[in-house]
């Protein structure tokens, strides 16, 4: 076994995007494409010799090769010991639990979250750091910079490692733990929720689907729903992990969470339905016949936080992204807590939480987190959820509905135009950018528009400013529209809308969204001239 130096040159393109390096598949599969990228990482992050770094990822497709390729290397550069999931799987929350708990220096995460998988579809990868999650910009920028100039990078020269089986072995000096993906994390959602209430919920005749649509929450929601919470077989559907996720694109969303929505919207649905994605970040949640929209369950998971004991002290405060409903404000407001308006990326959040300032944060692209892990988590809103339905014992309906005369709503959509050419996406930010001077002080959708603006952030804790993070139309009565442009799609353009306008009059609370937004979702079209310079006449997605 010997530590080889490999001769290289840079690949075109390796700038990490709002969650890491995501490519196709083919991409990745070149000869020192991977390499280049592990070694750029290994080159910023500082002096990790002796340490620990945690591995794992999503199960998809090229997941077993990157993980092999990625231990030799962390023994060739000097790591002290990795810990792996078992079959090379972490889902991206138990990474981040994983991290935390071992104290590791970092860890690195296979996946490409909610793109499908497969020899012809995406793969990812992405740095988190010592407390767990994502990198920030300033080393992103730094593994970007160390692409583009690499010349070798150190591989330990040996045959493939046995990572099916939990146990342990050196590798060049290096330790290499193979661990237990579940066990960690959910004796974190043990610690968090009240068991006991959840197991006597389910006992009680209330009745719940878990999708976990082919991809890395099976193994966990299976151990937990089923397991520890006594939830019957079949709770979870979905639940083998594969490859290529059965084919099927594991966004928890209306659209393609398909199987799930039929059940929920079907005759005697369950009383709970919820989702995850690939690798187990984001979540969705669902009613009997009752879609909860991300920015609605961040607003409510705050107003209920004191009856879940991981948080029965109260929260320090809240967090969402800029894109995300003002649903979160109102509660803090009533509440006296700070809240925070990001960029998209849940690598914003991370300073908060750190410096104590928030403990709750969401996005509107279905991701709710807390401090517990400083990635968002998928089962940790499920079970979020069901201990306040434990202790509410309300129908999902109901609780919502209470939360809208309690605090007004927000009517929210997100209107996705996927796969756009480039150019025409750009030119549709820049028609709407070019009126930034003209719009204010007129009228759109019976609305006074009150500012326009590129949207920018300054770190409160850190200083860092992020510049055009979304095109604003606002308006003077809170509603807004907002034009951005996916950082993480990895073929075309993927451009975003998003809408949303407050209503506080609880008799006009219960109409469908679309008809809600029906004058927004038109000014927008004509703000941004979007059909004429995209050839698009209708959303691909909406939320
Ligand atoms: C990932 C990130 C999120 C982000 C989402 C949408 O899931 O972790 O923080 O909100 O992607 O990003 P996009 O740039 O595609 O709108
Ligand atoms: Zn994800």
């Amino acid at each position: 076994m010997r530590i080889q130096t490999v001769s290289t040159e840079p690949f075109e393109g390796q700038q990490p995007g709002t969650s890491g390096l995501r490519k196709k598949v083919k991409v990745f599969q070149q000869p020192h494409y991977l390499a280049n990228f592990v070694q750029a990482v290994f080159d910023s992050i500082g002096d990790f010799a002796g340490q620990t770094l945690v591995v794992g990822g999503d199960g998809r497709f090229f997941n077993r090769e990157a993980i092999q390729m990625i231990l030799k290397m962390a023994a060739a550069n000097g790591f002290g010991r990795v810990l792996v999931g078992q079959g090379g799987i972490l889902s991206t929350p138990a990474a981040s639990c994983v991290i935390r708990k071992n104290k590791a220096f970092g860890g690195l995460i296979l996946s490409a979250s909610h793109n499908p998988a497969g020899p012809d579809e995406d793969f990812g990868i992405k740095y988190n750091i010592g407390n767990g999650g994502p990198a920030p910009e300033g080393v992103t920028e730094a593994v970007f910079a160390h692409t583009r100039n690499i010349e070798f990078y150190n591989i330990v020269d040996c045959a493939d490692l046995d990572l099916d089986h939990v146990g342990s072995f050196e590798l060049a000096g290096m330790q290499v733990e193979v661990i237990d993906p579940v066990s960690d994390y959910a004796e974190l959602m043990e610690s968090l929720f009240d068991f006991t209430a959840i197991r006597a919920l389910l006992a009680s005749g209330f009745t719940m689907k878990f999708d976990a649509m082919h991809a890395v929450t099976g193994p966990y929601a299976k151990a937990i729903l089923e397991g520890c919470l006594g939830a019957p077989a079949g709770t979870v559907m979905n639940g083998e992990p594969k490859e290529d996720f059965g084919g099927g694109h594991p966004d928890p969303n209306l659209t393609y969470a398909h199987d799930l929505v039929e059940i929920m919207y079907g005759d005697d649905a369950p009383d709970f339905g919820a989702a995850s994605d690939g690798d187990g970040d984001r979540n969705m949640i669902l009613g009997n016949h009752f879609f909860v929209t991300p920015s609605d369950s961040l607003a409510v998971l705050a107003a209920n936080a004191t009856r879940v004991p991981g948080y029965a002290g109260g929260i320090a405060g809240v967090a969402r992204s800029m894109p995300t409903s003002a649903a979160v404000d109102r509660v803090a407001a009533s509440l006296g807590l700070d809240c925070y308006e990001t960029p998209t990326g849940w690598k914003f959040f991370g300073n908060l939480m750190d410096a104590g300032r928030v403990t709750l944060c969401g996005e509107e692209s279905f991701g709710t987190g807390s401090g517990h892990v400083r990635e968002k988590d998928g089962l940790w809103a499920v079970l979020f959820w069901l201990n306040i339905l434990a202790d509410r014992k309300e129908p999902v309906a109901d609780i919502l509905v209470d939360h809208w005369k309690q605090f007004g709503r927000n009517y929210y959509s997100r209107h996705d135009y996927e796969g756009v050419d480039a150019a025409a996406a750009a030119a549709v930010l820049k028609r709407v950018r070019d009126q930034f001077s003209t719009l204010p002080g007129t009228e759109l959708a019976g609305r006074m528009v009150s500012l326009c603006d590129d949207f920018s952030y300054t770190d409160p804790v850190d200083g860092s400013v992020s510049r055009n993070q979304g095109v604003r139309v606002l308006f003077e009565d809170g509603s807004r529209m907002i034009f951005r442009l996916s950082g993480t799609g990895t073929s075309g353009a993927t451009i975003r809308i998003y809408l949303e306008s407050y209503e506080a009059d609880a008799g006009r609370h219960g109409l469908d969204a679309q008809v809600a937004l029906a004058d927004m979702i038109e000014a927008a079209a004509s703000v941004s001239q979007l059909q004429p310079l995209t050839g698009r006449d209708k959303p691909t997605v909406i939320t």
